[in-house]
């Protein structure tokens, strides 16, 4: 029997594509969730696409219990550690749910791994660890100035991986730092179903075109750039989740740690989002100009030659396929119950 690999917050947005991505390998997956941020209804989509079945552990990263259980109950020979909390702007209101999830997540984890003899791991970091970089692209190299809480647990995630395979020659750890993750699988099977009003730009664009919400704000217009709004480095989700499997497939020959920058490597503005949406739904997205939203940053794009240089991996799904498959999941109903 082949080992699997166990996802944490594998019904998650990343994660489920992640699991799918998984299964296209050829490979088993373990999901470990405890659905704070996510439905139960994705794992039948997951078991849909695999074709095979998929454990699932119901439960908290934290609980030191569960994860024994779980490594006991089965043969897993690395990890993916997605599950944590991620809203920047709950970050602030919320510093110990976020220390508490995102960085005990972490060590409970690695401590159980420890116990298990299980030393391969990647994990999801994000590119919120530089703050507003002093130039773009950026690479992994430049100074980390995390601007909220959120990216502050994620760095400090990142020092504590850094310091278990510092005094550990056995652990292979691969940190990579999503861009902005977005899109959905083709198949509308599985997407991005944030409870509530969604935070993040693409689906709350999609719901807005579905007539769920009014108006998507656009958070200012007067950022230093070409027209105003922010600029970030939008990466189809299904790119992202096979960045992880070139990462795993890196570590099996490769102990220590290693950061990677994973996007796209190219900037859009919040407007030019806007303009591959409507061409790809074939509506205007309603839309109100409004201030800039606490905690963002003008402009952040990856230097990704990292990644294609060690993991031959690059990003193959643009702009356009991003907006066709989001509105396709949308479509579809965009949500799992
Ligand atoms: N934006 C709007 N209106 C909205 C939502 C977003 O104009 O309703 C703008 C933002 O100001 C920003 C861009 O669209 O310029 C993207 O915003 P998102 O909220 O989609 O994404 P962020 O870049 O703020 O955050 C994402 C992830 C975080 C991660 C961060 C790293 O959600 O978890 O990328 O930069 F930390």
């Amino acid at each position: 029997m082949t080992s699997a690999v166990l996802v944490t917050g594998g019904a998650g947005y990343i994660g489920s594509h992640i699991v799918a991505a998984l299964a296209r390998a050829g490979r088993a997956s373990v999901i470990l969730d405890n659905f704070q941020n996510s439905s139960p209804g994705v794992v039948a989509r997951l078991v849909r696409l695999a074709g095979t079945p998929i454990p699932l552990v119901e439960g908290d990263v934290r609980d030191a219990g569960v994860l024994r259980a779980t490594f006991a109950a089965h043969r897993i020979g690395a990890v993916v550690h997605c599950a944590g909390m991620k809203a920047v702007g709950e970050s602030s209101a919320r510093p110990l749910a976020y220390w508490d999830v995102n960085l005990n997540g972490t060590v409970r984890l690695a401590e159980a791994m420890g116990e298990a003899g299980v030393a391969t791991l990647v994990f999801s970091s994000s590119c919120t660890v530089y703050g507003q970089p002093d130039a773009l692209p950026v690479g992994e190299d430049a100074p980390l100035r995390p601007a909220s809480v959120y990216g502050r647990t994620k760095r400090a995630v990142e020092e504590f991986l850094r310091d278990l395979a510092g005094a550990d020659a056995r652990w292979r750890i691969a940190i990579l730092r999503y861009m902005n993750p977005a899109g959905a699988h083709p198949s509308a099977l599985i997407g991005e179903a944030p409870l509530g009003r969604p935070n993040n730009l693409v689906p709350l664009m999609c719901r807005a075109v579905a007539g769920e919400f009014d108006e998507v704000p656009i958070f200012g217009t007067d950022w230093p750039t070409p027209d105003g709004t922010g600029i970030r480095d939008y990466i189809h989700v299904d790119d992202l989740a096979e960045g992880h499997l070139a990462a795993l497939d890196h570590l099996g020959s490769h102990p220590g740690v290693l950061t990677l920058n994973l996007g796209a490597g190219r900037g859009y503005s919040v407007l030019e989002v806007v303009g591959a949406f409507e061409k790809a739904c074939g509506r205007p997205v309603p839309k109100v100009v409004a201030p800039r939203r606490d905690g963002d940053i003008a402009s952040v794009y990856a230097d990704a030659s990292r990644a294609l240089a060690l993991l031959g991996w690059r990003a193959t799904r643009g702009l356009d396929a991003i907006c066709e498959d989001a509105w396709r999941w949308q479509r579809a109903g965009g949500r799992y119950a």
